[in-house]
């Protein structure tokens, strides 16, 4: 539903997009995961036709973004990252207004209009100078406006950004409910947001896609540091001492925390796990915790997102 091919953006002075390939299939759910400067406004601004790419292409819905323009607009709905609402005008006239810009026929709008504040929980507050609206409720307003045209596609740039937790959860909620019957790629910089409502996330990073899957697979490809992690009770140095002398072993961090040691081993050439674990229990270590060095979620976005960390892992891995 949404192609993006070799996607290149520069301004004066910066490359924004690096040359980003990436599609959203027909109904899924996508997460644009990234730091504040990654890129993720500029390629949302490409695929609303609001923005050229400097090279590459886009389609969506199998129109291009640049040469087939009015057909993309017809069938996307954007929620840009400030959602710029008429501060001074009700909710309905304010809808009213979008709808005819955006070329719903007069005869649809009404109907439209109460489709859309039914669908976003705004029944309520047709009525409502929006500027009296809580922050929470001026989004369901922009989400009803990014839907009132029937769109196949959903465009929400950071959606739920200066929300407070209620509000957060219940746009959430709205969005994965509008994604049921539309395809939606949303972008956020909160890890947390992309693993509540995407079933896939596109991490971004310096204008690059720099890992791509569900999240976990993106755990399962990034998490794996080839590192054992070892949790010894009782004497660390003189573990400390036995674990540098088995073979296969090239080097041993330790750290301590009272009676507690934890080891991260790394390994040298094959994995060193089974004679490491029957060498603590032949010797009879107080064996708390032993398995594959494992990394959180949020780990691996730091990383993937920071790029020196990235490059200087990648050479430890290099090495072996
Ligand atoms: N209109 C612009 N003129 C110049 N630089 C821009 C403009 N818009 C964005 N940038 C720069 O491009 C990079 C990507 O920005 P943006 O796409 O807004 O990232 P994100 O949405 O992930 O925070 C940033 O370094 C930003 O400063
Ligand atoms: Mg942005």
């Amino acid at each position: 539903m949404i192609e993006a091919k070799d996607l290149v953006r520069t301004y004066p002075g910066i490359v924004a997009l690096q040359g980003i390939s990436f599609e959203v299939g027909k109904s899924e759910i996508v997460g644009f995961l990234g730091p504040n400067g990654a890129g993720k406004t500029t390629a949302m601004r490409i695929l609303t036709c609001f923005l050229p790419p400097t090279s590459g292409s886009a389609r969506v819905a199998g129109f291009d973004c640049v040469r087939q323009s009015m057909e993309v607009r017809r069938r996307i709905g954007y929620l840009p990252e400030s959602n710029p609402l008429h501060w001074e005008m009700r909710v309905s006239e304010y809808l009213d207004f979008r709808a005819a810009i955006k070329g719903v026929p007069a005869r649809d709008r009404k109907r439209r209009i109460e489709e859309s504040c039914d669908r976003c929980g705004l029944k309520e507050r047709r009525h409502s100078i929006i500027g009296t609206l809580s922050k929470g409720f001026r989004q369901r307003v922009g989400l009803a406006d990014a839907i009132l045209h029937d769109p196949e596609v959903l465009i929400l740039d950071e959606p739920t950004i200066g929300l407070d937790p209620n509000q957060m959860r219940e746009v959430r909620i709205l969005i994965r409910e509008l994604g049921k019957d539309r395809t939606v790629l949303l972008s956020t910089h909160i890890l947390s947001e992309v693993e509540k409502v995407c079933k896939r996330i596109l991490i971004i990073s310096r204008g690059q896609i720099v890992a791509e899957g569900t999240p976990q697979q993106i755990s399962e490809q990034l998490m794996k540091t080839g590192r054992i992690h070892l949790e010894i009770r009782g004497d660390g140095a003189a573990v400390k001492k036995a674990l540098d002398a088995v073979p296969g072993v090239a080097h041993v961090l330790w750290t301590q925390q009272g009676d507690l040691n934890t080891y991260i081993i790394d390994p040298k050439g094959e994995d060193p796990g089974p004679a490491l674990l029957r060498f603590a229990v032949e010797a009879g270590w107080d064996v708390v915790e032993f398995g594959p060095e494992r990394l959180s979620l949020d780990d691996v976005f730091t990383i993937v997102t920071d790029g020196t960390r990235l490059v200087r892992r990648e050479r430890e891995a290099a090495r072996g």
